[in-house]
């Protein structure tokens, strides 16, 4: 049976004190939550060292929010797998909207990430999602479609295991615009499909795949009740340690 994830995106929030805080907050607070729910935090970069010594012997994993395009070498700024790896990151995020908006990040790109990321031991939340110029033109389905072929068509069903989709609709991050739940499980529902047609029934069946975008502890509940929805990507909330967990504890 697919697993339950609750990840929180912290973005560029938090200095390191902060962030360590926040996450000892998490590492308390994720006791209360049932065996099959999952936690995964992912804070800036400069955190992840820090960070991974809070998480140690909890329930709640680390993930990076990005990562380079090249195994190693000149490519001043960057953070390669290895080194992500080497401060205990289990995952890292890729292909954030805000990552192919602001920062030119292509689906080519993303299969380069992707494949670094598998091959360096990581498992991949990856991003995908339509802006509101494209919903309201009705062409949501095909521009999701489209990025998940796009990136993961490239891998097989054993890759699968360690890739988890995030579905984020531009339109609804950070804007306290959430899709209603109809809205988002029939997205969902099209991806298991895409998967399914590619990777065949029982590996789409085992892809964990979130809903992210204004996703608060007063709208989770009726996200995580669609059939095809299994946990969030948390952004502003997830900096609350209380709503973070609140919204874990929709299951
Ligand atoms: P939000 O962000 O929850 O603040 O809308 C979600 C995300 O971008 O991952």
């Amino acid at each position: 049976m697919r697993k339950k994830i609750v990840a929180g995106n912290w973005k560029m929030n938090t200095t390191v004190p902060e962030g360590v805080e926040l996450a000892k907050a998490v590492v308390e607070k994720s006791a209360q939550l049932p065996e099959n729910v999952g936690l995964i935090v992912a804070p800036p970069f400069t955190h992840l060292a820090s960070v991974a010594s809070v998480l140690k012997g909890s329930k709640v994993q680390l993930s990076a929010q990005n990562c380079a395009d090249h195994e190693k070498g000149a490519y001043t700024g960057e953070v390669s797998v290895s080194m992500l790896a080497s401060v205990g990151c289990q995952w890292t995020i890729l292909g954030h909207s805000e990552r192919r908006q602001y920062y030119g990040e292509t689906d080519e790109k993303l299969v380069e990430k992707v494949k670094l990321a598998l091959a360096g031991g990581l498992g991949v939340i990856l991003c995908v999602g339509e802006n509101l110029d494209q919903r309201e033109a009705g062409k949501h389905f095909d521009v999701v479609t489209d990025q998940i072929k796009n990136v993961l068509y490239n891998f097989t069903a054993d890759d699968m295991k360690k890739i988890i989709v995030a579905y984020e609709p531009v339109w609804a991050i950070g804007t306290g615009k959430t899709a209603t739940a109809e809205q988002a499980e029939e997205i969902h529902a099209c991806i298991r499909k895409v998967l399914a047609d590619k990777f065949g029934a029982q590996a789409a069946d085992d892809t964990t795949i979130l809903y992210g975008g204004s996703c608060k502890p007063s709208n989770a509940k009726e996200l995580f009740a669609q059939k095809d929805i299994d946990g969030g990507l948390i952004g502003g909330a997830a900096l609350k340690a209380d709503d973070f967990i609140q919204i874990a504890l929709s299951y």
